[in-house]
């Protein structure tokens, strides 16, 4: 069986996680304080805060900008649920724009007409480890003076305009699952340049903890979110091996890129260095794929098979204009694209998708 995806771990990682547990100190600790550091230095942010997942990033990111009940949030409609769920935790509005359907992202084209008075935030989603169109969407967050915080989730080690994802807007969150470009077993991270911002998130993830004589001086509710020095670990080793494996990705991409045919294969705009968390092709007979995918043992995955606003609990922000996002529900499938892939195996995926058309019963 070809995975979809598989978390890199060598010797490295394993010394690194041996040390800690050899420490004694197993909770959020220097490791952590370590790989903070070094996380804002590679992205190119003054500060970085970690947490317990992407999820909470996002939470913690949207709670540092003040979002509250009933303001909005600018987001698109083809993504993880947990992009959308995060609004939800704020008792704060998503609502949902159409992306692009070349490049899968919030198409910034539509998104002025969603402004309203109540709009606090856009929310790129820099999906598959593409950057979301940037300076169009900053331009709109200026003109109507309203927080930029970007889902960067699956793009660790891409850019756009020369500048790492990231270093855009308000906020980035990054989640750090095993299937992502790096990994700290669960994990997530947010960069943002804004002291304030970043001071307010370290108090909100350790129940709202302010910095006072004894320690236990809590200012303000909030959560649990802290990193633990075992994954801090871990993903300090990932982190250094993240540009090489972000490189090995691009090389998968490429190949597949000259390669396949009769599918269409993801398109990159001309500002993006795309990190390819995810290859994702684009068919109108994706089950005739899918099926030899499946006879030859390849592992695929359907991200996502709908859109946000088809979910129950997230209906009634639906309307008409995300025609875009549930088309791509129907014919998005990705292909193994992680730097474990071997020559031999890039080169039978790429014969059993062409084939596929051919002779679908192979
Ligand atoms: C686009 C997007 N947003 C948010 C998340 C949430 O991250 P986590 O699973 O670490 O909570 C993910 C992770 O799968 C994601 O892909």
């Amino acid at each position: 069986m070809i995975p979809i995806a598989k978390p890199l771990i060598g010797e490295e990682e394993k010394t690194a996680v041996m040390h800690v547990l050899d420490s004694g100190m197993l909770a959020s600790g220097p490791r952590t304080e370590e790989f903070e550091k070094k996380f804002a230095e590679y992205v190119g942010t003054k500060h970085a805060v970690a947490t317990t997942s992407g999820t909470t990033a996002l939470h913690l990111g949207l709670l540092a900008l003040g979002l509250a009940h009933g303001d909005e949030v600018i987001l698109p409609a083809f993504s993880f649920i947990a992009t959308a769920n995060v609004v939800l935790f704020c008792d704060a509005v998503p609502v949902f724009c159409d992306v692009d359907y070349k490049t899968f992202n919030i198409d910034p084209q539509k998104i002025e007409k969603l402004i309203t008075k109540k709009t606090k935030a856009i929310m790129p989603v820099h999906l598959y480890g593409q950057a979301a169109d940037m300076d169009p969407i900053q331009e709109l967050a200026e003109k109507h003076d309203i927080h930029v915080i970007g889902d960067a989730c699956q793009a660790h080690g891409a850019s756009y305009d020369g500048k790492m994802v990231g270093s855009f807007g308000d906020i980035e969150c990054f989640s750090f699952y095993p299937t992502k470009n790096m990994t700290t077993g669960e994990g997530g991270m947010i960069t943002t340049d804004n002291d304030e911002v970043a001071e307010l998130m370290i108090s909100l993830r350790n129940h709202g903890r302010e910095k006072t004589k004894w320690g236990y001086e809590h200012g303000r509710l909030g959560y649990n979110y802290r990193m633990t020095d075992i994954g801090a670990a871990i993903g300090l080793e990932q982190l250094k091996k993240l540009p090489k494996n972000v490189q090995m990705r691009q090389n998968n991409a490429d190949y597949y890129d000259r390669h396949l045919f009769k599918v269409e294969t993801p398109y990159v705009i001309p500002k993006a260095r795309h990190a390819y968390h995810q290859y994702t092709i684009k068919s109108n007979n994706r089950d005739v794929i899918t099926q030899n995918l499946k006879k030859n043992e390849i592992g695929f995955g359907i991200y996502y098979p709908q859109p946000l606003h088809t979910y129950k609990h997230l209906k009634k922000y639906a309307h008409k204009d995300l025609k875009i996002s549930e088309k791509l529900g129907d014919e998005v499938v990705s292909l193994p694209v992680h730097p474990g892939l071997t020559n031999e195996e890039l080169k039978k995926i790429i014969d059993v998708v062409n084939k596929a058309y051919q002779f679908p019963d192979k």
